[in-house]
């Protein structure tokens, strides 16, 4: 089976947590395009979505699902989202595609999150994928120091900036052993808008796109 193959089965999958009337929390990246293929083909059946990047309200658009702003919903019954890396924990880190803010947000804002990865997403300690930071430009390096003196290697993802005129920067050299932890201590320095740790709030369900 391939990466694609278990993107495909997993957002597949996670069709049985949508009821119709529902309004949907989407996320970003190349496993939520299979989910959104798969939500356009019930696209009768939901109300909505609440999309977590310009990039999936484009997707959601062309496949004629209603994007709704999150301030209009209230709390969402359910949350679609990939993810760059998983834990046995169902923590994650996320922000591959640079959406992490407003992933976060709407995670934060749902009653369930379903996770959908490929198996190779699964590790046993967070940190092999360089977790993502999202700054104020003008923090850029001030928060770069901070992140050294927390142990890691932060490397500015030159060229990008996120829906919110952001900038990322993604930290290697990272054995997240304690994710909650790290979480809180990278959401205290200035200048951080969102670092791409979903602990706090993790994944409620991951489905992996394994056979069973
Ligand atoms: C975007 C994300 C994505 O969920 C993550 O990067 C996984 O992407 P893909 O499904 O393309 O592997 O966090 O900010």
């Amino acid at each position: 089976m391939t990466n694609e193959d278990g993107k495909r089965r997993a957002a597949r999958a996670a069709m049985r947590f949508v009821e119709p009337g529902m309004i949907i929390g989407v996320g970003t990246g190349s496993t939520v395009a299979h989910f959104i293929d798969a939500l356009g083909e019930r696209r009768g059946d939901i109300e909505a979505a609440v999309s977590s990047s310009e990039q999936s309200t484009r997707l959601l658009r062309q496949r004629g699902i209603e994007v709704v702003d999150l301030n209009a919903t209230g709390e969402l019954a359910l949350y679609v989202d990939g993810a760059d890396e998983c834990d046995p924990q169902r923590c994650l880190i996320k922000g591959g595609g640079a959406a992490l803010t407003r992933e976060k947000i709407i995670a934060a804002a749902s009653r369930q999150f379903v996770c959908i990865i490929d198996p190779g997403k699964r590790v046993d300690v967070l940190g092999r994928f360089p977790l993502p930071v999202e700054v104020i430009p003008m923090a850029r390096s001030h928060v770069a120091r901070q992140l050294v003196l927390l142990g890691g290697q932060p490397v500015w993802r030159d060229g990008v900036t996120t829906d919110n005129g952001n900038w990322i920067l993604d930290v290697h050299n990272l054995r997240i052993t304690d994710p909650p932890a790290l979480e809180s201590a990278i959401n205290q320095i200035v200048g951080v808008v969102t670092v791409g740790l979903f602990a706090a709030r993790r994944a409620d369900i991951v489905l992996t796109g394994e056979a069973d």
